[in-house]
């Protein structure tokens, strides 16, 4: 088999076969077919799309190209999330709980973020004496016992995607529907799920801007996870403000804490049900996404989620305490409130642009190599939507240094409100199953 062939076919528009498939990307994950044959087919792909077989042969290449983690000594069905990520969303630490405190096992592999704050384990290391470093008998055995666990990511999973992604990253191919859906796909399959559910986002912080791009995404990977065994199902959800009202470590875990008390913000709370439902169905522990909202409601009120979750913690060498005291929590030296100028109505709440000022305070990474500032970030006091008066507080801005100027600005220029009054977006904008 040639590799020009396999461009050529592409290019003209033709469908290419399971096996040039396979030839292609074990080809370049093993440095036998070089970065400028890869990139042109990446460009044709991009031009020429990929019918539903193609897709699921991409992924499953994808997933192959690596290793794959075995869940089997985990009984029950399991049942992963994937987020396509936004900002302020604290949605796994509480959905975990949830979900694990209905039966449904939740054993997640994550990451540490590169982004406007830490991704999930460094949320979770703000809690004191927290570690993600399990062997993989531990790992199983936890999820057993407890329902959840969380491990930091191992094992080389995945390299095609690796090596794929970077490449397209500088050649102008990275959004591409079959592209996009089976590099994250082979992620979720390769770390053991038998079924997946996904959250799209969509909007001003998200990584899709508009509705149609998302719906695209969601539905090419609903397909492709049904083709290759692991029943998927995913949702369009809001990002054009942030998720809640916190952004930033710490503060996300005191979040994702009230949402296990039923006391979170009003869309953190309807997306953990949202997705949970989807994941109980999944899980076979419901008929409908009706009776599994029930489930996870009850769990909530009778206080067995934010059970597991303390017992989660305190499994994972972490401080307990947190969950009734959160003041335990990293505490930034200073809280800043950020008052309105003026009265009316907030009619944008910049999600990308606000998840910035939480960075320039330290709550994310702007490299690899940055540290992050656990305890910093904002608790927005308002959504879009909201009445606001003259000199009311929007945001309480926890921040280690006093002078702050530019975070100030950023805010200011981000939030923005309207003399008339101005519709709450939906948060959940379509379901796809
Ligand atoms: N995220 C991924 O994991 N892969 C892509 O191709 C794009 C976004
Ligand atoms: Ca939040």
């Amino acid at each position: 088999m040639r590799m020009v062939d396999i461009i050529e076919k592409k290019r003209n528009g033709e469908e290419l076969t399971t096996e040039e498939i396979r030839f292609f990307v074990d080809g370049y994950t093993d440095g036998s077919i070089p970065d400028y044959q890869v990139s042109s087919l990446m460009m044709a792909i991009y031009f020429q799309d990929m019918n539903e077989r193609e897709r699921a042969d991409l992924t499953m290449a994808m997933v192959e190209s690596g290793d794959q983690i075995d869940l089997s000594g985990i009984e029950g069905i399991k049942v992963d999330k994937h987020s396509t990520g936004g900002v302020g969303d604290t949605t796994t630490l509480s959905l975990a709980a949830m979900v694990a405190a209905v039966g449904v096992p939740v054993a997640k592999m994550s990451g540490r973020g590169l982004g406007h704050t830490g991704g999930t384990i460094d949320k979770l290391e703000s809690i004191k004496g927290f570690h993600v470093e399990l062997s993989n008998e531990q790992f199983m055995k936890q999820v057993n016992e407890i329902g959840t666990a969380v491990i930091g990511q191992s094992g080389n999973l995945t390299p095609a995607d690796k090596k794929l992604y970077a490449l397209r990253d500088v050649t102008g191919t990275v959004p591409s529907i079959p592209l996009i859906a089976s590099s994250i796909m082979s992620k979720k399959i390769a770390a053991g799920a038998d079924a997946i559910v996904l959250d799209v986002k969509t909007g001003d912080g998200a990584f899709m801007k508009t509705y149609e791009d998302a719906k695209a995404l969601a539905q090419a990977m609903v397909q492709i996870g049904n083709n290759v065994g692991r029943k998927t199902m995913a949702i369009i959800s809001d990002m054009s403000q942030p998720l809640g009202f916190a952004i930033g470590n710490a503060l996300e875990v005191k979040e994702a804490i009230d949402t296990l008390k039923g006391n979170g913000p009003k869309d953190l709370m309807e997306l953990c049900y949202t997705l949970g439902s989807q994941m109980i169905v999944l899980g076979n522990k419901a008929k409908s996404l009706e009776e599994a909202r029930v489930l996870l409601e009850e769990v909530v009120q009778n206080g067995k989620a934010l059970d597991v979750f303390k017992k989660f913690i305190t499994a994972q060498g972490g401080d307990a305490s947190v969950v009734d005291d959160p003041s335990l929590l990293p505490q930034a030296k200073f809280q800043i409130e950020l008052p309105a100028k003026q009265s009316g109505y907030v009619e944008k709440i910049e999600a990308d642009d606000v998840g910035v000022a939480a960075m320039l305070l330290g709550a994310g990474r702007a490299t690899k190599e940055s540290t992050i500032d656990l305890a910093v970030g904002l608790v927005l006091h308002k959504k879009v939507g909201d009445s606001v008066k003259d000199g009311e507080s929007l945001v309480t801005i926890h921040s280690n240094k006093e002078d702050i100027p530019e975070v100030i600005e950023k805010l200011y220029k981000h939030i923005i409100i309207s003399n008339e009054p101005v519709e709450a977006p939906t948060l959940i904008k379509d379901i796809i199953k």
